[in-house]
């Protein structure tokens, strides 16, 4: 299959469920169980599908190799998207089988993305970029195993204590290895591709390993339930971020003479999110789980909200760099403002998170934040606002494909 229809296909599942994600917002909480079906539309849809399908074109890039078979990609894509589906029903209509049979196809869908990796490794025709496709290697390892986690507690096969400690792996190993590790991989040449820059030296191995590093301490901190390897793992993956600003650092202090493109704006927005939600996270285990549990919010508002959906708006326009100029892309100022909208969205969403903060101690010092300042709808807008600036910005995207397969660019 041609990049290209391999992109087109990969990017219109994600529009549509990022439009399914937002539109299940409409829903009464309790039929949206909360976050669950709004983040999982988001999140094991969208962004895994766009991330399925960026990954492809990305390590045939890198490798110079051939395309797998159309047969393997439509196998895959058919995995992902029926697994994310069935989860989709399954966690909300409280069918268990369902649900674990949809995470067991959406495992399944991922690890034929890792076998098209490991075949594009071996093939390459030249070994250059071994720390993006490191990092995607272990991007894909993590997903199979926080996919795995996924399955077991959507088919109820686990109960009390061990389902908190497997719920709190599943989402850190899922979005803190999967989709963090493959943006990262990508960052490290988009952006400075974007910026039509060549790459500064930079120490992307030990980048990574700290990440890595970092993240299995996490996992065997929810495991063992202790406290300094959760503070000891936390620290690591936030010197892993802070590695991610040094990169980004040499990359803007590269000489040249023109602004800063769209695409390179989405990355370096998006970078902040990451680090910033990483430097929390580091503080927030210092406290084991406790710390955690009070950092669930901001974590999914930094990562999910901030870092993943910029990142993913950054890969699709950084799409078009392989095909044209980014000054030529026709709806610079309308994609500003969606990206001002993704940005309001998580600003909101803190805000929102600040004021739950602050209502028990004012409530000690005798105020009620609720009777002075009411009940402000941030909780749904900001969630709303992202995934809606989100589905802008991709439906521009699409538009300017669309343009370009018909070659009036
Ligand atoms: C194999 C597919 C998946 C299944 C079956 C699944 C299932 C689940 C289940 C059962 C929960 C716990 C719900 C609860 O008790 O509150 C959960 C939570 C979560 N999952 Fe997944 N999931 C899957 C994929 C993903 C992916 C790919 C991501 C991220 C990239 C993800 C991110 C999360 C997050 C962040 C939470 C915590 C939500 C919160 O705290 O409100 N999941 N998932």
């Amino acid at each position: 299959m041609k990049p290209r229809t391999t992109t087109a296909l990969y990017q219109t599942a994600a529009r549509a469920w990022l439009t399914a994600a937002g539109l299940s917002l409409l829903l009464p909480p309790d039929r949206r169980l909360g976050l669950w079906l709004p983040l999982h539309l988001a999140l094991a849809g969208a962004i895994s599908t766009a991330i399925s399908g960026a990954m492809q074109n990305f390590m045939l890039a890198l490798t110079a190799t051939p395309a797998p078979s159309a047969w393997l990609v439509r196998a895959q894509f058919a995995l992902v998207t029926s697994g994310a589906g069935a989860i989709a029903v399954g966690m909300p209509t409280a069918t268990a089988w369902l649900t674990g049979l949809g995470g067991t196809a959406f495992v399944a869908g991922t690890a034929v993305l890792g076998w098209m990796l490991w075949r594009a490794w071996r093939k390459a025709l030249n070994r250059r970029h071994a720390m993006p496709i490191a990092a995607y290697g272990a991007a894909v390892g993590f997903v199979v195993l926080g996919g795995t986690f996924g399955a077991l507690l959507g088919s109820r096969v686990i109960a009390g204590e061990a389902y908190l400690q497997l719920r709190h792996a599943h989402m850190t190993t899922n979005v803190l290895g999967w989709a963090s590790l493959t943006v990262v991989g990508t960052l490290v040449t988009l952006l400075p591709t974007a910026l039509r820059v060549r790459m500064p030296p930079w120490r992307g191995r030990l980048v990574l390993g700290l990440l890595v590093g970092g993240l299995s301490a996490i996992l065997l901190g929810w495991w063992t339930g202790a406290t300094p390897i959760l503070a000891t793992g936390g620290a690591a993956y936030a010197a892993g971020a802070l590695g991610l600003v040094a990169l980004v650092v040499s990359v803007l202090r590269v000489e040249r003479t023109w602004g800063i493109p769209l695409a390179a704006m989405h990355m370096l927005g998006a970078a902040a999110w990451f680090v910033g939600g990483s430097l929390g996270l580091g503080v927030a285990l210092l406290d084991g789980v406790a710390g955690f549990d009070r950092f669930r919010l901001v974590f999914l508002t930094a990562f999910v909200g901030g870092w993943l959906v910029l990142a993913a708006a950054a890969m699709l326009l950084a799409n078009f760099l392989c095909r044209c100029h980014p000054e030529r892309f026709v709806a610079r100022a309308a994609a500003r403002a969606g990206i001002v909208t993704v940005i309001s969205a998580g600003l909101l969403q803190l805000a929102s998170i600040t004021r739950e903060m602050l209502e028990d101690p004012a409530r000690v010092c005798g105020v009620s934040l609720t009777d002075c300042v009411g009940t402000p709808p941030w909780g749904s807008l900001g969630p709303a606002l992202a995934i809606g600036g989100a589905w802008f910005l991709i439906s521009l995207g699409a538009a300017r494909l669309a343009r370009a397969r018909r070659g009036t660019t």
